[in-house]
């Protein structure tokens, strides 16, 4: 791959991928995508850390399933389930895609049609998120977004009702040391000089709240790239 957001020199003289890089470059990205041709958006971590979590997350379960992307920003993880098999994919989100964030749906939009014109995608905040909004999915992706809610126990509870059998968790953690479960609560902007982050759960805590939810298995993996973040895939009980 060629440095970000340019083209391979074999390209440069394609004008339609030169049009293809100038439009990547135009518009904010979170997620790095590969957009081939040597055209990689220029998001804010390397797509090397996407991929690795990707992995964790979709590893022997998405082929041929439905899935749900919620807070999925740019779709990395949309495109990716599609890529690896998945029978339906649906994006979701609302707060990166309006005037409240620098993200922007067109990031979105432009990825989806060249990579996965069949993903589906929905514009909708978290507790507008019910079964008869968006339907039952066999695997639910809630990517990190945990720690930006202030009601985390709340939307738990509801997300959960959108899994007929996997829901996947993302998330920056704290607490490490507490043997309880347990969620250090960030009144301002002490995790990451960001005011949208509210809370750092132990394992133990998002281990406890997926049993509570209805997840008994659970499956807990560091994060490949974050000593402080961790991945839990929970399982329904069959
Ligand atoms: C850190 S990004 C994660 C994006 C993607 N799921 C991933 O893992 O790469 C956080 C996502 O949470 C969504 N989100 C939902 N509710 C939010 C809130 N109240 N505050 C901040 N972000 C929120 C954002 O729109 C954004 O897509």
């Amino acid at each position: 791959m060629s440095s970000i957001g340019q083209t391979h020199d074999a390209n440069s003289a394609n004008p339609a991928v030169q049009q293809l890089a100038a439009q990547v470059n135009a518009l904010p990205w979170h997620h790095q995508i590969d957009f081939g041709n040597g055209i990689l958006s220029p998001g804010k971590a390397p797509i090397s850390l996407f991929r690795e979590q990707a992995e964790i997350y979709f590893r022997d379960i998405i082929t041929g399933k439905s899935f749900l992307d919620i807070g999925c920003w740019d779709g990395f993880n949309s495109f990716e389930a599609r890529r690896r098999g998945a029978s339906r994919v649906l994006a979701a989100d609302h707060f990166a895609w309006s005037d409240q964030c620098w993200g922007d749906r067109a990031s979105f939009e432009l990825a989806r049609k060249h990579l996965a014109p069949e993903v589906e995608a929905i514009d909708i905040d978290l507790p507008d998120m019910t079964p008869d909004t968006v339907g039952r999915f066999d695997v639910v992706l809630f990517a990190g977004v945990f720690y930006h809610l202030r009601h985390p126990f709340l939307v738990l509870e509801n997300i959960a009702r959108l899994s007929k059998e996997w829901l996947i968790i993302e998330t920056h953690m704290d607490a490490a040391n507490v043997p309880q479960p347990a969620m250090i609560f960030y009144p301002t902007t002490e995790l990451a000089n960001d005011p949208t982050n509210w809370w750092g759960p132990n394992r133990a805590c998002v281990e406890a709240m997926l049993r509570d939810v209805g997840f008994p298995h659970v499956e807990f993996t560091p994060n490949p790239q974050h000593p402080n973040r961790g991945i839990f895939r929970a399982k329904r009980q069959q």
